[in-house]
């Protein structure tokens, strides 16, 4: 088949969290099985990748704002599966990618209305008419609708159309006078299933109601989502599309996260060979500047936002670190949980240490190092973190909600810890529990060694789309 992949972030040349992991691993993966696969994304600023290669071709697209255009530069990451980089300096040619330090990018609609629109241009102009258009969350969603509404008398409209969401939280909503901004027809606003909602114009339902298959990136949480409680006032739409619905739990990147072979670290290891793990947890203490002693460290990498329960942890770690308990942390986000963490580790400075920002390497350092990885979310739509600790041998202690249930196997020989109220009674006692594991060691190794030896490689997740695009072809 052929697959058109879009996405607003693409790992590993732009990234904000996990999806962006995941536009990067799954066209991979999906090239593997012998499709040929085209990833668009924007060209950001910050996107310097010296393969950069010029396709001859551009984008031209005509707005009520005026016309919009720029070059089609590429890069090929295999021999099915190519990235390709939409150009615009009025878009992205400025640093950050949905938003710098003063918050959202106030034209974020007329930015990913052009990535939506310019990437079905960009696959006519490289004549590369595909059989799947992949979507995935609210900046690609008036995809769906262009396919079936502007593109609808080109080859392109055969192409079935498939919506992922990555978090239902966020859905790019807009006042309704984007619509004549952005030259959208107005019946699609009056519509009954169109893209308003309660009076606002919203990315994602346009996206959910156009796409002719909806995934989600676990089981779980596609059963919650059609919930109250989790739905974000989508559930009622997604009960009544639950036919089209299906949850496929992401996986890794094998290659990049990898102990056995990992570059980022100061030393490798292997089930048959932990020594370096050692040697990890002794460097991640000194980046952080805590004491190089035997306590057991418990770490964190998070974007720092509501959905992570930061709060929760607040709350639970100044009586958590009475015992003999090093924590650490790698985020960044909301400034009020950066201040929290901040003065956290001002409370405690030998116990606790704190890196505020972006950095890949102490990422895989945290991973590696620590003895526990916590992820106490309010929601976790499926979450990458659980599994690269699994696969480092990281013991995660995560909250029983989404891709997290689906992930980490809790119980006496399961290979994580996993806790169920979000309070921070239940949170404190999962903590509890992990401290208990340390001090048994056969038994801490045991889980480890589960945890390594599970596969979360993409390729049976990879085959699960592929079943999906094969029966919507022969819808
Ligand atoms: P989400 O997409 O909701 O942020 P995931 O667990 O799916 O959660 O993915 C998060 C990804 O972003 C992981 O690859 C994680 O390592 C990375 N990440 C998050 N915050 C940072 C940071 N401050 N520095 C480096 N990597 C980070
Ligand atoms: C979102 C979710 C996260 C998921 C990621 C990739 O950012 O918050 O749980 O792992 O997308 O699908």
């Amino acid at each position: 088949m052929k697959i058109l992949f879009i996405a607003s972030e693409v790992a590993p040349f732009s990234k904000t969290g996990g999806l962006g992991d995941v536009a990067g691993a799954l066209p991979a993966a999906l090239a593997a099985l012998g499709h040929d696969v085209k990833v668009v994304t924007p060209r950001y600023a910050d996107v310097k990748d010296p393969r950069l290669t010029p396709t001859g071709h551009s984008v031209r697209l005509r707005f009520p704002f005026g016309e919009q255009g720029g070059p089609i530069l590429a890069v090929r990451q295999a021999e099915r599966h190519e990235v390709l980089f939409l150009e615009n300096e009025r878009f992205f040619g400025r640093p950050g990618i949905y938003g710098d330090a003063f918050g959202e990018f106030g034209d974020n609609h007329q930015r990913y209305a052009y990535l939506s629109m310019g990437a079905l241009q960009a696959a006519q102009r490289l004549q590369f008419i595909p059989d799947i258009v992949h979507l995935n969350d609210w900046q690609t969603g008036l995809a769906a609708v262009a396919l079936r509404r502007g593109f609808q008398h080109t080859p392109l409209s055969r192409a079935r159309c498939v919506m992922t969401i990555h978090n239902l939280a966020y859905q790019g909503q807009f006042g309704k006078d984007i619509m004549g901004e952005l030259g959208l027809p107005w019946d699609l606003f009056t519509a009954h299933d169109g893209v308003e909602f309660y009076d606002t114009v919203n990315f994602l339902k346009a996206g959910l109601t156009f796409a002719d298959a909806i995934t989600t990136v676990s089981p779980t949480y596609a059963r919650e989502i059609q919930t109250p409680e989790l739905g974000c006032n989508l559930d009622g739409l997604l009960r009544r599309h639950q036919g089209r619905l299906v949850g496929i739990v992401n996986g890794i990147d094998a290659h990049e996260w990898d102990p056995a072979t990992d570059t980022l670290l100061p030393a490798r290891y292997s089930p048959g060979d932990m020594s370096g793990k050692a040697v990890c947890k002794r460097e991640l203490l000194r980046r952080m500047g805590l004491p190089d002693d035997e306590a057991p460290v418990l770490g964190i990498v998070s974007r720092l936002a509501w959905q992570k329960g930061v709060d929760l942890l607040m709350d639970v770690l100044p009586t958590a670190l009475q015992a003999d308990l090093r924590f650490v942390a790698v985020g960044s986000g909301e400034g009020h949980y950066e201040e929290g963490l901040r003065a956290l580790r001002a409370r405690f400075p030998k116990q606790v240490g704190v890196h505020i920002g972006f950095d890949r390497g102490l990422s895989h350092l945290v991973e590696a190092g620590a003895d526990f990885f916590v992820m106490p979310s309010r929601y976790e739509p499926c979450g990458l973190n659980q599994m690269y600790s699994l696969r480092y041998g990281t013991v995660p202690i995560v909250r029983a909600t989404g891709g997290l249930v689906d992930t980490v196997e809790g119980g006496l020989d399961g290979n994580g810890i996993l806790f169920e109220a979000f309070h921070p009674a239940a949170l404190l006692a999962a903590i509890r529990r992990g401290l208990a594991l340390y001090a048994d060691p056969p038994r801490l190794e045991a889980f480890r060694r589960r945890g390594m030896e599970r596969d979360f490689s993409w390729a049976v997740s990879a085959r699960r789309y592929e079943t999906l695009f094969f029966t919507l072809r022969k819808e």
